[in-house]
Parts: C-alpha cells; sequence; structure tokens
C-alpha cells in the first residue's frame, strides 16, 4: 500500500464547458511518483497539475523509454464514480515495463494512485452521456545521460483529461485506410506494449490516410503485409457469416482491455467468435460476397467505433447501410452500460472509486 501525500491546489480552474472534444483539457491535479535504483519507487504524491522541469539530456528525450497506458472513470447515475477493469491496465503496465526495461509497480500500487487521484479530482468527471474522465498513467526514463542503456530513474505520472468522443463523428462509422506500405509493428518487438515509439511510428501513415479523407489507418502485418492487425488507436473486429472475427494475439498488435471485454461478452451471447489471421484478401472477398456485415474497432478512447468504410489500395470497401450495425450498437450500448453502472455487472469489470 502506498502512502501518499496529498497536496491540492489554492488556484483551481474553471470545468469546462461545452464540447470536451478528446484530450485537451486537464484537471487540478495530477499524481507523481520518482524511482532510483536502490531505493525503488518512492515518494508518491498528488500535485497541483503543473509543468515539469527535465534536463534537456534526460533519456526519455533520446531514445523513447517510456510506457503509457488509458483507461477512464466514469460518473453513475447514482454519483458514484466508476472504474473499468483497472486490474487489466496494472498487468498490461508491467508487461510493456518489463519489455521496455522500466521497473515494474506493483498491481495494487498502480490502482490505488489511479483511484487516489481520480477522488481528488472526481468533480471534474463529465456526466452527461458518451464523456468521461480519460485517464493517462504514463512513466518516463529521467536519467541526464546520452548513452543507450536503461535509465536508472524514472517519473510515473497520471493526468486526468475530461473528454467525450475520440472520433468527431461520435457514433456514426468512420473510413478507414488499409495501409500497403509503411508498418506498424513486427514479432519480438514492442507492438504489444504501449510505448510512445509505436504511435511515432505511426504518424506518416495517419498522415497520408488523413489526406485522404480516412480517419484511422489499419495496420497490416510486418513481415507478409497481407494479414490484419489492429488500428491506430483501437482493435478491429469483423462480422463475417455471422460470426465475429478478430485479429489473434499474435505479439505484434496490443491486447486491448476493450477487445478481450467483447470477446467475452459476445461468447456470453452465444455468438460464435474466432481469434484467427484475417487476410485482406479474405475480407475484399467477404465484402464482394455480402458476407462482411458489420466492422467495429474496440478501445478506451474510441469505445465500440463502427467502420462505414475500409480502402486498401483501389479497392473501397463500403460496410453496411452507413448506419452502426446491431452487434456494434448492442456492445456499444452494453460496454458503456457496465462502465457507467446503468446495468449490473455481471463480470465484476466495475470498481468504485472511494
Ligand atoms: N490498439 C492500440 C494501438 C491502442 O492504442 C489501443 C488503445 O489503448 C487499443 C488497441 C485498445 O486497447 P484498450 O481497449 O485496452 O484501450
Ligand atoms: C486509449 O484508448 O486509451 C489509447 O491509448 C488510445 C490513444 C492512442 C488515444
Amino acid at each position: 500500500m502506498l502512502d501518499i501525500k496529498i497536496v491540492k491546489t489554492d488556484k483551481p480552474k474553471a470545468k469546462p464547458q461545452g464540447p470536451l472534444g478528446f484530450g485537451k483539457i486537464f484537471t487540478d491535479h495530477m499524481f507523481v511518483m520518482n524511482y532510483t535504483e536502490g531505493k525503488g519507487w518512492h515518494d508518491p504524491r498528488v500535485v497541483p497539475f503543473a509543468d515539469f522541469t527535465l534536463s534537456p539530456a534526460a533519456m526519455v528525450f533520446h531514445y523513447g523509454q517510456e510506457m503509457f497506458e488509458g483507461l477512464k472513470a466514469y460518473r453513475g447515475a447514482d454519483g458514484k464514480s466508476y472504474l473499468f477493469r483497472p486490474d487489466m491496465n496494472a498487468k498490461r503496465a508491467n508487461r510493456s515495463n518489463e519489455r521496455l526495461c522500466i521497473p515494474l509497480i506493483p498491481e495494487e500500487d498502480f490502482v490505488q494512485a489511479v483511484k487516489t487521484v481520480v477522488k481528488v479530482d472526481e468533480d471534474w468527471i463529465p456526466t452527461e452521456a458518451g464523456t468521461s474522465l480519460y485517464i493517462r498513467p504514463f512513466i518516463i526514463a529521467t536519467d541526464p545521460f546520452l548513452g543507450v542503456k536503461p535509465s536508472e530513474t524514472y517519473l510515473f505520472v497520471i493526468i486526468l483529461s475530461p473528454s467525450g468522443a475520440y472520433y468527431e463523428s461520435g457514433l456514426a462509422p468512420v473510413g478507414i485506410w488499409i495501409e500497403d506500405d509503411f508498418v506498424r509493428a513486427v514479432r519480438g518487438g514492442v507492438g504489444f506494449t504501449k510505448t510512445g515509439g509505436n504511435y511515432a511510428a505511426s504518424l506518416a501513415a495517419q498522415v497520408k490516410a488523413h489526406d485522404s479523407g480516412y480517419s484511422q489507418v489499419l495496420w497490416l502485418d510486418g513481415v507478409e503485409r497481407k494479414y490484419i492487425e489492429e488500428v491506430g488507436a483501437m482493435n478491429i473486429f469483423f462480422k463475417i457469416d455471422g460470426k465475429i472475427v478478430t485479429p489473434m494475439l499474435n505479439g505484434s498488435i496490443l491486447p486491448g482491455i476493450t477487445r478481450d471485454s467483447v470477446l467475452h461478452l459476445c461468447r456470453h451471447w452465444g455468438l460464435p467468435t474466432e481469434e484467427r489471421k484475417i487476410s485482406v484478401d479474405e475480407l475484399i472477398a467477404a465484402q464482394k460476397s455480402g458476407a462482411l456485415e458489420e466492422v467495429f474497432g474496440t478501445g478506451t478512447a474510441a469505445v465500440i467505433s463502427p467502420v462505414g468504410k475500409l480502402r486498401f489500395k483501389d479497392e473501397v470497401m463500403q460496410i453496411g447501410d452507413g448506419n452502426i450495425g446491431p452487434v456494434s450498437q448492442r456492445l456499444y450500448d452494453t460496454v458503456t452500460g457496465i462502465q457507467t453502472g446503468v446495468l449490473p455487472d455481471e463480470f465484476g469489470w466495475r470498481t468504485t472509486v472511494e
């Protein structure tokens, strides 16, 4: 159990009015904890949200030794604040840490830190439908040193951002660009971790996709460039011939917590599910034959995001009739219902911030 010191701001900011957007507004406080080799993690504290001072030589700036997580706090109709499966974020954080030679954080400490800072800024959790408090834990390497090796000092920080839909279009289906030139990750690399470099590597394709009118990039595998992996900020699902199909976890894609929850729900509902390799050729053929019934992405920020159009080279595949499909809608309603306390928590996924 961490002994977290709390220092409250004497200059609370005005709460946002009007549309929140995603990740633009930050609350009054943040959680900070230091790591020093030989001493371990120390000085856990909640302090006023403020800029950092770091050496320009800090290792994170040069070699990108950092990891991040993403989860949300929701305000229930009962006035309580809820988190969704934060233990899964804590576990995934440590899988990222292990791969990136960052010291691990005990899972219960990670969850305690999240709960503590959320509780301090609880009145920042927005209440309008489709909004939540996005929680961004991250760790950066802080040694002022230009040699390539694991840092001996780190900062673990949690910031909070009241947010609305990740995509400006909200629940309207988005267009996705299947990238045929750049790749994001390969097995044996860091694709399964949440680390900044994966997102830096994705930007060139994202700019290309945006310039052509698409919202996000769908990556193919880095070796054969043939099999579907995931989207820039979400995992991807297809409904093909009545089956819910998603790429299997293979080391190069992020094991999404929403992905896991969606698979669980579909199985619970008796829908056939498959985690396997899906080639882009299979998708094109399924779309042509009418077997491709729905496509949706899953993610903390993206929730359940219907996909209305997929482009691969010269092929533009229209999915459905331009509206959210029935399975996508049912998943959206169920996942958000559990998250916000509207539906019963049958699987023990919700935890209260106290
Ligand atoms: N894939 C990538 C690359 C992501 O950044 C995210 C977002 O966290 C996801 C998938 C979805 O993961 P989760 O459902 O845990 O948010
Ligand atoms: C999340 O959904 O939490 C993510 O980290 C996606 C992010 C790139 C916005």
